[in-house]
């Protein structure tokens, strides 16, 4: 069978043959996987959030090794709010904060309640009372600190590397638009409400990407079907990339229909053969059905979809207020690193989306990739057939 031509303007913005991209999804879209879904005509995205400059550049180059197609590096703007005091979170570990002395007994100052709560959950789970391995100012386990200096750092090294596309997954690009145009950089912008889609739109980002509430990871309330067609009409012209559960043909031609340019696919490929996924999660994804995610805060202070998992009900029915970010990945961790330690996989943080009901078998990249745009394809083609009143 001749090879589908499906073509839009992001094609021809991106410099790719076919309209579909690969979220950039922390420790899985890693350069096998970039790679691959370049390789095979897509957009592959590093997610690079929580890389410092040696390993990004490291992908960056391990990538360039594997193909000569453009590919894209996201990563997470803070908001000046958002910056933490305190090290230790998810995202943690300082640049320009490393000459700070970070007080040896800073997990102590967290509130007693959620510090009381999260030991409760340890002993309810039978987990061993093990001290995870913080941050610290002389790095014993290197893990970078969102902030400032540490953004920069991951700025300075896109440039340098000369990487096509910059992506980010939180906050606003627009104070970094200008350098990267300079460079000759395409940026790209994630967003889950019309304001924010509008004030990227405005700080000149060139695709803006609505991400709707069914989305794996990070999300925010409104849906996929409801949120494109509004964010297509508020930032017109600016071309609208559709996010949140597209798994097939069908979601590419969805998108289409709803105005976006092309799609930004997480869960079908973190369940594909390339990503760099732990296995018995993938495999948890696999076996999921349409309602086994749940929104939590537990793991991050943020809502982030998650296979759902008993350590989340728990938190969740416990009656804690959740801390905000960074503060709840701080608490958290005293029961996730010993789940982590005790091999308890299942009651750690596993973020898919509800589009993961439909995958059952890990596939290579280029095989998902051309499944969804051979059957959009055809979608497009037979619609005035499948659709007569239009026809007759
Ligand atoms: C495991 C996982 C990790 C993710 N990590 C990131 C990230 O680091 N940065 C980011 O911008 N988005 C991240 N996301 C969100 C994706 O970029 C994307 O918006 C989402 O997966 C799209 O919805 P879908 O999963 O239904 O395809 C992640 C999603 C998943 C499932």
């Amino acid at each position: 069978m001749a090879k589908p031509t499906l073509r839009t303007k992001l094609c021809d913005i991106l410099g790719i043959e076919y309209p579909v991209v690969l979220a950039g999804m922390g420790g899985v879209s890693r350069h096998k996987l970039v790679a691959a879904v370049s390789e095979a005509g897509g957009l592959g995205i590093v997610g690079a959030a929580t890389m410092g400059p040696d390993e990004m550049r490291e992908e960056i180059r391990k990538i360039r090794e594997l193909t000569d197609k453009p590919f894209g590096v996201d990563i997470l703007l803070p908001t000046m709010g958002s910056i933490p005091q305190t090290p230790g979170t998810a995202m943690g570990g300082p640049a320009e904060d490393e000459e700070k002395e970070i007080p040896r007994n800073w997990r102590d100052m967290l509130p007693a309640p959620q510090r009381e709560f999260a030991a409760t959950l340890r002993r309810k789970f039978d987990l061993p009372d093990v001290e995870p391995e913080y941050p610290t100012p002389s790095g014993r386990r290197e893990r970078p600190v969102f902030g400032p200096g540490f953004t920069r750092s991951q700025i300075d090294t896109i440039l340098e590397e000369k990487v096509p596309v910059f992506a980010s997954g939180l906050g606003n690009p627009a104070p970094y638009v200008e350098e990267f145009h300079a460079a000759g950089v395409k940026v790209i912008a994630l967003v889950g409400n019309v304001k924010n889609a509008r004030r990227v739109a405005e700080g000149g980002t060139d695709v803006v990407v609505a991400q709707g509430a069914e989305a794996g990871g990070h999300t925010g309330r409104v849906g996929t079907m409801a949120l494109v067609p509004q964010v297509v009409d508020a930032v017109a012209p600016t071309p609208v990339l559709a996010a949140g559960g597209i798994g097939d043909g069908r979601g590419l031609a969805a998108a289409l229909c709803l105005g976006a340019v092309g799609v930004w696919v997480g869960t079908a490929f973190l369940v594909s053969l390339e990503a760099a996924w732990d296995e018995t999660l993938k495999q948890r994804i696999l076996a999921a059905s349409e309602e086994d995610t749940r929104v939590t805060r537990i793991y991050s202070g943020k809502p982030m979809r998650n296979i759902n998992n008993p350590l989340i009900e728990a938190w969740e029915e416990g009656g804690v207020r959740t801390l905000p970010f960074p503060f709840q990945g701080a608490v958290i961790q005293e029961v996730t690193y010993a789940a982590q330690q005790a091999g308890r996989k299942e009651l750690g943080m596993n973020p898919a989306g509800q589009i993961s009901g439909m995958f059952d078998e890990q596939r290579p990249a280029k095989e998902i990739l051309a499944e969804i745009v051979d059957q959009a394809a055809e979608i497009i083609q037979r619609l005035p057939a499948d659709v007569p009143a239009v026809t007759s």
